[in-house]
């Protein structure tokens, strides 16, 4: 890229634009500003660069759509942490590799607060005087400034570089906050006296700034409750839940639109095509798509995507588009690559089938959150004592948990901003809670045959089957979100001869 090379690119380092308009920094000629870092800059450019510019400053922006849920989100922290200063950073950039950087993604707690995903963005939600709930406040990295050159010499935080950003009042008009420069914001940390948290994780220097005055255990307190909050899905998040399973829905469709192709060529082709319809309709896909074709289906993580295709093999594709708000979705389902199940493929699909059902049918108000598990696993044990793998009866299977040997994993898991969302919630009110209306969470039972499992017949090895869907609490029962992919093996088998006629 021939970037300009900079000795430090910390952006607590950088000069503040209050130090910029000294008098004796403006004296400075621009080469000799910041150590030393623009040596090939002429005086001469840096004056033409200086000028010349369009004041392109938006002035009718309107509050992005989640505005009013961040601001009831907000509230309900404040009222939960009182008197306490409480800090939930987006994060940074992080090295990929050189100066090269992996694709920024905002911390879920940022995104869920603030609807905002602008690197290095902190929110700070600090005691108001008297002690009546919170301030907010964004901080942000502003507009680069023209005038010290920052803006086309910086290659991390320079607009020329990497593209405009917001400047702090069309932040505060989007996002309904007030908006402050993020370059003071760990010197305002460091001397700010009260009770302290931080969302730790995202951002180091932060974290450091902060080192004296938080502990481990009160910060975790602050995740755990960040965590639960999203346990149940506001209007806002259930429509770009859907909104991301329906563009999973048509990233499905692409992939068996062109498993001709993947035959040809690898895994690596599936993972291509839907990533399109992810980065084309969404932010990016949620997770590393599972694109696990034969016996890769029984690696539950499969995501090196390098393996063939073949014809007579199935396909577990596991993928989920994330909007363009955070939201992803979770979805899998098990394809025979020629379009057509085999009898023993058939066999351990419709388990898994009817395995799923059960556990979908568990899904309501008021249900244990382990009900849907255990519904689906007893519908497991018993194919598996029918097929004779392993001994019966069912009871003992489950009691013991023999039946773990292939099925492997839990059957769900809540999803939202992240798509194994609410991860650090407490035991109590995740694992042992009760379901509620809003509540979203995945049900995807699976069967796994390892391709060198010795105690099952031949012709089940290498066999590796999950289908997944994302069922959002009702007030009376279920939705099941991803209901336009089909799920029965004849659906799945009409469907995919519709779409490759
Ligand atoms: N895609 C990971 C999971 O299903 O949990
Ligand atoms: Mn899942
Ligand atoms: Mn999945």
């Amino acid at each position: 890229m021939g970037e300009v090379q900079f000795e430090e690119d910390d952006v607590t380092e950088e000069p503040t634009p209050d130090a910029l308009e000294t008098p004796e920094a403006e004296e400075q000629p621009i080469k000799q500003r910041k150590n030393g870092l623009y040596p090939d800059v002429s005086a001469e450019l840096a004056d033409n660069m200086q000028s010349g510019w369009a004041d392109t400053e938006l002035h009718d922006l309107e509050p992005i759509a989640q505005a009013a849920h961040t601001a009831r989100r907000r509230a309900a922290l404040s009222a939960r942490f009182p008197g306490e200063r409480l800090v939930i950073p987006a994060g940074n950039l992080r090295t990929r590799s050189n100066d090269t950087e992996y694709r920024f993604r905002a911390s879920t707690e940022y995104a869920y607060l603030t609807g905002d995903q602008t690197e290095n963005g902190v929110l700070v939600l600090e005691p108001a005087p008297g002690g009546d709930g919170h301030t907010a406040t964004l901080y942000l990295l502003p507009r680069s400034n023209r005038e010290n050159g920052e803006f086309w010499l910086d290659g991390s935080h320079g607009e020329l570089w990497v593209g405009r950003r917001h400047s702090l009042s069309e932040a505060e008009r989007l996002l309904g906050l007030p908006a402050r420069d993020v370059r003071k914001l760990a010197d305002e940390l460091k001397a700010a006296t009260g009770p302290v948290r931080i969302v730790r994780g995202h951002d180091a220097a932060l974290e450091a700034a902060l080192t004296d005055k938080v502990t481990g255990e009160r910060d975790e307190e602050l995740r755990v409750f960040l965590s639960e909050q999203r346990l149940v899905k506001d209007a806002f998040e259930i429509g770009q839940l859907q909104a991301a399973v329906d563009s999973t829905v048509r990233g499905f469709e692409d992939v068996v639109k062109v498993l001709d192709k993947a035959e040809a060529t690898s895994e690596r082709y599936i993972e291509g095509t839907f990533f399109l319809r992810a980065r084309v309709e969404g932010n990016d896909v949620g997770y590393g798509s599972i694109c696990a074709s034969g016996p890769h289906a029984t690696t539950l993580h499969w995501v090196r995507n390098d393996g063939p295709v073949r014809s007579g093999d199935l396909l577990l594709l596991d993928a989920g588009v994330e909007t363009t708000t955070l939201y992803t979705a979770d979805v899998t389902r098990t394809l025979p690559v020629n379009g057509t199940f085999s009898p023993i493929q058939r066999t351990i699909y419709e388990a898994v089938y009817e395995a799923q059902e059960a556990g979908i049918a568990a899904v309501k108000p008021g249900a244990k959150y382990r009900d849907f598990h255990d519904a689906a696993q007893r519908v497991l044990a018993t194919k598996l004592v029918e097929w004779g793998l392993v001994e019966g009866p069912v009871e003992r299977v489950l009691e013991l948990g023999l039946q773990r040997r292939w099925t492997l994993h839990g059957t769900g898991h809540m999803l939202g901003l992240d798509v194994h969302d609410c991860a650090v919630a407490r035991t109590e009110t995740y694992v042992e809670g009760t379901l509620e209306p809003g509540m979203c969470l995945t049900v995807e039972p699976g069967l796994y045959f390892q391709a060198d499992d010795l105690t099952v017949p031949e012709e089940y090895r290498g066999i590796g089957v999950r289908i997944e869907d994302d069922i959002l609490v009702t007030e009376d029962g279920n939705r099941n979100l991803s209901a336009g992919l089909p799920r029965t093996a004849d659906d799945v088998e009409a469907w995919m001869a519709r779409l490759t006629a």
